[in-house]
């Protein structure tokens, strides 16, 4: 569970990894999504399996003042041509921010750890949230949505 155990090239490799989907949600999986929400409580609002360790296709969003949600095995499957920005930063590099540019409106079709299909719209915040973890089930950074001046100095810094 700890991942800053580990260093950072060997905790980018595993990022920059395309995640598998969930084929069992199990009790197992369960926990593990709880702990990642614990893990969140006031240091962040969102935190992707490959972030610890995990390279399978689930997130948590856990925004202030809203009950914490998991996504298992989502799509996106409707994304607004209107684009918002929000300054992001990221568990797995601390300490850097940016402000990036992503539709503002989606629409996600996920399952919950019931086993349950849902389906979800969003916007402001929890459209930001959700589109940047489903990025690290693909292996992207925000970092990627920087000029490449940016990101690269910001690496550098990692490593
Ligand atoms: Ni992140």
């Amino acid at each position: 569970m700890n991942i800053y155990t580990i260093g950072f090239e060997e905790q980018l490799k595993i990022l920059r990894e395309k995640s598998t989907p969930v084929e069992n949600i199990d009790d197992q999986m369960i926990a593990l999504t709880l702990k990642m929400i614990e893990t969140l409580d006031g240091i962040g609002i969102g935190l992707a399996a490959p972030q610890i360790g995990i390279n399978q296709r689930f997130f948590v969003c856990a925004l202030d003042d809203e009950a914490p949600m998991v996504f298992i095995n989502p799509e996106l499957i409707e994304t607004s041509e209107e684009l918002s920005k929000y300054e992001e930063g990221c568990l797995s590099i601390p300490d850097n921010y940016g402000n990036i540019l992503r539709p503002a409106h989606i629409k996600v079709q996920a399952w919950n750890t019931r086993g349950r299909p849902f389906t979800l719209e969003a916007g402001g915040l929890m459209a930001t949230c959700i589109q940047h973890e489903m990025d690290h089930l693909n292996g992207i950074l925000f970092i990627d949505h920087m000029p490449g001046k940016k990101r690269d100095k910001i690496l550098k810094k990692f490593q």
